[in-house]
């Protein structure tokens, strides 16, 4: 499948039109980004492994009976997918506290939440991604009542399955993000990606940091090791990519 028209270049993916007008082509890209884009680097391999883990838990995730984005994944760093009009809001699920929430409440660091906490974000850099509620939402005339129910029971599904699949891996899911959209019929679909730049992800055994945390604390020769961990933990050997 060829790449028609860029439609949309973010900080770390580019998503193209394709001959086939209800699909995506989404390039995953090697940059790397903090504080909303202010720091920016080139991390070898990184789109690949990012596409390659997304996809894997877009198809964990379908299997589960959670709708997503995917159809394909035809090179290590390049996902087809249903082209969806993506609603602008980061939805997060906390199974353990830290990072914003322990600088902006007075909740302990490391903190196991029970039942977990359930955040949505306005997905705007330039506003800083303010946290919105549901009055917010309707007067931004964002989602509607019913939009807003089953984006969270959407997120709190994945949050379920994703758990079991990551602790399958001896990996903790401390917290994620995810975006979601709609395709042609108007579904709420899983969109965007999953993967360490958007989760927290912990050794379950050192509490070790897998994930973008530590590009954000500066440990960027530390981070991409971090990402192959956890590409190596939950891709079988058969569906790695030659590298
Ligand atoms: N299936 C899809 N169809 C259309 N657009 C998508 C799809 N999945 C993700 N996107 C959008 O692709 C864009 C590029 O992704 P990327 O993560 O690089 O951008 P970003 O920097 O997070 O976001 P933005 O450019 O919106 O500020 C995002 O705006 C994302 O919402
Ligand atoms: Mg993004």
């Amino acid at each position: 499948m060829d790449k028609k028209e860029l439609i949309n270049s973010g900080k770390v993916k580019s998503v193209f039109t394709t001959e086939n007008e209800d699909e995506v082509i989404i390039e995953f890209r090697d940059d790397m980004t903090a504080g909303d884009g202010a720091r920016k680097e080139v991390m070898d391999k990184k789109g690949a492994y990012n596409a390659t883990i997304s996809a894997k838990i877009f198809k964990v995730l379908e299997e589960n009976g959670v709708e997503t984005q995917f159809i394909d994944l035809p090179e290590p760093n390049v996902m087809v997918a249903k082209k969806l009009e993506m609603i602008p809001i980061e939805v997060i699920v906390r199974n353990i506290a830290t990072g914003s929430l322990v600088r902006n409440y007075p909740i302990e660091d490391g903190k196991k939440l029970d039942p977990p906490i359930l955040q949505m974000d306005y997905k705007d850099d330039e506003y800083h991604d303010p946290m919105l509620n549901r009055s917010l939402i309707k007067a931004l005339e964002i989602a509607s009542d019913e939009e807003i129910e089953i984006l969270i029971e959407k997120a709190l599904k994945i949050n379920e399955v994703l758990v079991k699949f990551f602790a399958d891996a001896g990996i903790i899911l401390v917290d994620f993000k995810v975006e979601f959209g709609k395709d042609k019929d108007g579904n709420i679909l899983l969109g965007d990606e999953i993967s360490p730049d958007g989760c927290r992800l912990w050794d379950s055994e050192t509490l070790e940091m897998l994930d973008k945390e530590l590009f954000r604390k500066g440990k960027d020769n530390e981070v991409m090791n971090a990402y192959i961990e956890v590409y190596n933990r939950i891709i079988p050997d058969e569906e790695k990519f030659d590298v």
